[in-house]
């Protein structure tokens, strides 16, 4: 079920468009932020119900956009790592197994304390700024393992 929170973001949302259908972003965005980071069935088929679409196609958005967590609860924070061609080519994936060895734990894994969940994802669009990564809604750019350090410190 969505929280009456989520409902009332999808109706806020649905003020800004011209169809219902083009909400979908906001309504899957607005649903996993009230969930606490994550997308279930049930919240999809019920943005399909107030958008007027079909399940099968508010899942395939959720499916496409590596933003959406479907039925994978990730930890407070959650780290996205680019390890597309820029980003590999400034060293994403040395600060991967950086991360991984100082979370102790491995891409696609959350921390047992559940407050750290470290994924890669393709191309965030700031290449310019490579390597980089996003946790939560923040880019974190230019990275260095020291730099990662001292933001890994700072996620509580
Ligand atoms: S390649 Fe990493 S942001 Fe584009």
């Amino acid at each position: 079920m969505l929280s009456e929170e989520a409902k009332k973001e999808i109706e806020k949302a649905l003020r800004k468009y011209p169809n219902k259908r083009s909400a979908v972003m906001d309504a899957l965005r607005s649903a996993q932020k009230a969930r606490g980071g994550h997308l279930e069935k049930a919240d999809m088929d019920e943005i399909a119900v107030i958008l007027e679409m079909q399940s099968v196609e508010v899942n395939a958005a959720a499916a496409f956009y590596t933003m959406y967590n479907i039925d994978k609860p990730v930890g407070r924070h959650h780290i996205q790592v680019c390890r597309n061609i820029s980003c590999s080519l400034l060293g994403a994936e040395h600060l991967i197994k950086h991360m991984e060895r100082t979370l102790n734990i491995k891409t696609g894994e959350t921390t047992p304390d559940k407050r750290i969940t470290l994924s890669t994802v393709e191309c965030l669009g700031s290449c310019g700024t490579a390597p980089m990564m996003q946790i939560n809604d923040d880019f974190h750019e230019n990275l260095t393992e020291a730099k990662v350090d001292e933001i890994l410190k700072g996620l509580k």
